[in-house]
């Protein structure tokens, strides 16, 4: 699994804190910033770890900006993308087995590190169910290939 990392400022402490969960898991990831003491526009660093994901380089990303919400609408702009915001262990398990996202969107300012962690855990873990969520999903990518064709 390739994880891509990205933040805004508001973000980036809660970030600093699931680095610390990802090194001492021994799980591989890159983070595509932003550094400490910069404010930034979330959209660009979410764009541009995002990018990755579209392109295959990586497998998913994790985003961080202040509700998460900011980083999953521009994610979601990508094709083949879907992302959600998760705020609970409950949001987590269901982003994966019925939404099969893969772009994980927190919450600086909303979540504490040690929850953001579990939902981080979980994530990672839970596979996707299909069955009827794969009709679903199947339906969202049909839009997409339909409302968003190159002209
Ligand atoms: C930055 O102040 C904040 O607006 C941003 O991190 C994010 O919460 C937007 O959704």
């Amino acid at each position: 699994m390739k994880l891509a990392l990205a933040s805004d400022h508001a973000g980036y402490e809660l970030k600093k804190e699931v680095i610390r969960y990802l090194q001492e898991a021994g799980i591989k990831f890159t983070d595509f910033g932003c550094g400490p003491g910069e404010s930034v526009d979330y959209v660009d660093y979410g764009a541009e770890a995002v990018r990755r994901v579209v392109s295959g380089e990586f497998d998913r990303a994790i985003l961080f900006c202040g509700t998460g919400l900011g980083m999953a609408v521009v994610a979601n702009k990508f094709p083949g993308i879907i992302a959600t915001p998760c705020w609970d262990e409950f949001t987590a398990t269901v982003s994966r087995t019925h939404n099969n996202a893969n772009v994980l969107a927190l919450g600086g300012r909303v979540l504490s590190p040690e929850l953001a962690i579990r939902i981080v855990q979980i994530w990672l873990e839970k596979g996707f169910e299909g069955g009827r969520h794969e009709r679903r999903v199947k339906k969202i990518f049909d839009l997409e290939a339909e409302l968003c064709q190159k002209k």
